[in-house]
């Protein structure tokens, strides 16, 4: 280990603490095979933000929320009028998802500070751990909304109609949500402008595992379109109409479906197309459906096929069309970002100096981290999880692995809160 690392305080991160938080956390919301589903702004979501609010309490850490719900906790600075270093992730899963992804990067922004503070180290800067709200946009969609209404880069109502799978508007699920922490400290939207943002984050891909590597010093973040086709057609016996006289909305969803797949074909195999939701009404076997819908998650790291691609998709689905309607709704559009230099420097030079192994790579996963970019210099940490799996139960990151993150983390805040 290099003189330039502050031994204490890689030695203040305590991989045991670390993780029974997180398995502490994992209980809220446990669901079979270890995994988690803990939605956005729900009482499970709640209890993980009490637990959470309990630790830092304990630690001494100023809490506060916004309107959107998002939660900070704060270590001061010795100037509490520099602009703070900022890190954190999310605590919502997605419905089957695991126990790692988002909230560890929560968990270690708490544990480095905690490190920071019991190796004495103080920072001229204050460092704030966040909690971004629906980040996995499972229960609303899209994601990010946190950190999108944070940054300026969404209007925080822009959400207010979207429903969940029960009919309940995200403006009421919010306003639930808000009155159960009406007892925290509020702060407007935006409070400042960070120093700088650094997330730390299971890679959910299997480039660092397969490489024997340590830490990815990630360099930007591939551009994320969402959309929701709705298809109208018209409900009938399936034993009486003739195929001819049909507006079978399955059918044509079929026909935009594959439709798509040609539109999205890319012998690079960059290109990220995916059809993950698909819902059909009334869902009986014996009628044809007057309506579905499905949702469409199209991705690539460059800006120029994002925009052709994407503004095909209309059109695309109109002509695959026979005997229906459909209607398109772009819900997410956020360009590929590269980060700035500072966050991933720092990063790399954590890892190099604690003798780990860091290998630069672009995130195809969406992060807050992405709009916090127009605000500051930010980055993010990725440590491997097994066999690249994410998004599932059986996501699965070491504690040591989990620990060596954490410990690049502390030392890159140390670094930026100087
Ligand atoms: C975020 O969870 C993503 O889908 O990239
Ligand atoms: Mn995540
Ligand atoms: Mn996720
Ligand atoms: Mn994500």
């Amino acid at each position: 280990m290099s003189e330039s690392v502050a031994p204490n305080l890689i030695a203040a991160v305590d991989e045991a603490r670390q993780w029974d938080r997180l398995m502490q956390m994992a209980k809220l919301g446990a669901i079979p095979g270890d995994g988690v589903n803990r939605p956005c702004l729900s009482p499970l979501d709640r209890e993980a933000r009490r637990l959470l609010i309990g630790w830092a309490e304990a630690l001494g850490l100023a809490v506060a929320t916004d309107e959107l719900g998002n939660l900070f906790l704060r270590h001061e600075g010795s100037d509490p009028e520099a602009a703070p270093v900022l890190t954190g992730s999310h605590m919502d899963s997605q419905p089957n998802g695991g126990r790692f992804d988002g909230i560890w990067g929560v968990l270690a922004g708490l544990e480095a500070v905690q490190a920071i503070r019991e190796a004495g180290l103080a920072t001229r800067r204050p460092i704030e751990v966040v909690a971004w709200t629906n980040e996995e946009g499972g229960r609303y969609a899209p994601g990010c909304m946190g950190s999108m209404a944070w940054s300026g880069f969404a209007k925080p109502d822009s959400w207010d109609a979207v429903v969940d799978p029960d009919g309940i508007p995200f403006r009421a699920a919010l306003d639930e949500h808000l009155a159960a922490e009406a007892d925290l400290p509020r702060r407007p939207l935006g409070a400042y402008r960070p120093h700088a943002y650094v997330e730390a984050h299971i890679e959910q891909g299997p480039r660092l595992e397969s490489g024997g590597l340590d830490i990815g010093v990630v360099t930007g973040i591939q551009g994320s379109r969402w959309f929701l086709v709705e298809i109208e057609g018209k409900t009938d016996h399936a034993g009486t109409t003739p195929l001819s006289q049909r507006q079978d909305a399955v059918q044509d969803m079929v026909r935009a479906i594959t439709a798509l797949n040609r539109l999205m074909q890319d012998p690079a195999d960059v290109l990220r197309f995916t059809v993950g939701k698909v819902e059909v009404f009334p869902n009986s076997s014996n009628t044809v459906a007057d309506r579905a819908r499905f949702t469409i998650d199209f991705r690539h790291p460059d800006k120029d096929v994002l925009l052709a691609r994407g503004a095909a998709i209309p059109g695309v689905i109109q002509a695959a069309l026979t005997s229906c309607r459909a209607t398109v709704t772009e819900r997410f559009f956020a360009l590929p970002v590269e980060f700035q230099p500072e966050v991933p420097g720092a990063v790399e030079r954590a890892a190099l100096a604690q003798g780990l192994k860091p290998l630069r790579m672009p995130s195809g996963a969406f992060h807050d981290a992405q709009f916090l970019v127009p605000l500051c210099p930010s980055g993010m940490i990725f440590v491997p999880c097994r066999d690249g799996v994410s998004h599932h139960p059986s996501e699965y990151s070491t504690p040591e692995q989990l620990a060596k993150g954490t410990r690049v983390l502390a030392a890159a805040l140390l670094e930026l809160a100087a």
